[in-house]
């Protein structure tokens, strides 16, 4: 009745933005995303307590966070064969949530690894991906390594919305991200709502969805074929019109300021003198390098001389596993 997982983050290159199913979280458009080693987050799940409870990097949850994670667990109970009863479940991650990479990715998949395995469910990525994306979109897309494409799905249960897994890790192992801290702060808008502002008010929201479906058979071609610099490319275009659609909603929705600003430009300084690099940006004002082994120590200088107050540098990481390491 007690399991414990480790799943990883993941950075979108193509981005999910904008649900057509708000309870379900159902996306709009298809998206793509790299798993991110050494970065991880631990969960450890037990039914047959005496009530729920839920604990996340020592602290209890309450509200909607908490209510997130109930709803996961609820789901597990109904396909379970036998009563499970209320559940204990802590979780903890390690690496700063300041740095804007949605720990909460790497969390409700961890989350609902271990839920399945305390339930006595067998593993089941596809089940697995379906029952993360309950609790955020973004980790149904951390249950495998490597490259995962979580495909937009047609049907209203959404039983065909989950992550595939298109290339492990060991694909392109040369392959670096480099994650620039420019801002520790919490964002004024959650991804949550900034991208429901998107979808309700941006006359441009139409356009990002069908670029976005188009771009992701793009972006595996392009890492099939381990094309550094047009997946540069593609990742910066991507963020780009990501944050064009939010910017014309209404409110408008800016998630970068002077410095996300400062590094973007110096980046193409450093494209003109032969390093490659590139970037991607999440709801916040932290951008994510793209760039190879060769040059990681270099991207790290680069986001340092720009103001960067942390720089976490990443490679492709593997599958969410389950351990016998229990956290209680
Ligand atoms: C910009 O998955 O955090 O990081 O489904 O509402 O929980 P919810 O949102 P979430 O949004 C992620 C948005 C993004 C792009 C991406 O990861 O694809």
């Amino acid at each position: 009745m007690k399991a414990t997982a480790l799943a990883h983050p993941n950075i979108a290159l193509v981005k999910y933005w904008g649900k057509r199913d708000e309870a379900l979280i159902l996306p709009h458009q298809s998206s793509l995303s790299l798993t991110l080693s050494p970065l991880s987050v631990t969960t450890t799940v037990e039914f047959g307590v005496a009530s729920d409870q839920v604990e996340l990097n020592g602290h209890t949850a309450k509200g909607g966070e908490r209510d997130r994670v109930l709803r996961l667990l609820e789901s597990v109970r109904a396909q379970a064969k036998t009563a499970l009863g209320p559940a204990r479940m802590v979780s903890r991650g390690d690496f700063p949530m300041a740095a804007g990479l949605a720990s909460s990715a790497a969390g409700f998949a961890a989350l609902a690894v271990a839920a399945r395995a305390a339930a006595g469910l067998p593993r089941d990525t596809r089940a697995e991906s379906i029952l993360a994306r309950l609790g955020s979109g973004s980790a149904c897309r951390s249950i495998e390594g490597g490259f995962c494409e979580w495909q937009r799905g047609e049907r209203a249960d959404g039983e065909d919305s989950f992550a595939v897994q298109r290339f492990a890790a060991g694909h392109w192992p040369d392959l670096r991200m480099v994650v620039a801290v420019v801002d520790r702060g919490e964002k004024d808008v959650k991804s949550r709502d900034g991208m429901k502002q998107t979808v309700d008010t941006s006359p441009y929201y139409p356009a990002w969805v069908k670029d976005a479906e188009a771009e992701v058979p793009v972006a595996r071609e392009l890492i099939a074929r381990k094309d550094l610099q047009a997946l540069g490319e593609l990742c910066e275009r991507n963020a780009w019109r990501m944050h064009a659609a939010s910017l014309a909603a209404n409110p408008p929705l800016c998630y970068l300021n002077a410095g996300t600003l400062g590094l973007i430009q110096h980046l193409r300084e450093a494209r003109k003198k032969g390093v490659p690099v590139w970037f991607t940006l999440d709801a916040g004002p932290n951008p994510v390098l793209l760039t190879d082994a060769a040059h990681e120590v270099a991207a790290e200088a680069l986001a340092r001389a720009c103001g960067a107050l942390d720089v976490i540098r990443c490679v492709p990481g593997g599958d969410a596993t389950l351990t016998p390491e229990h956290l209680f």
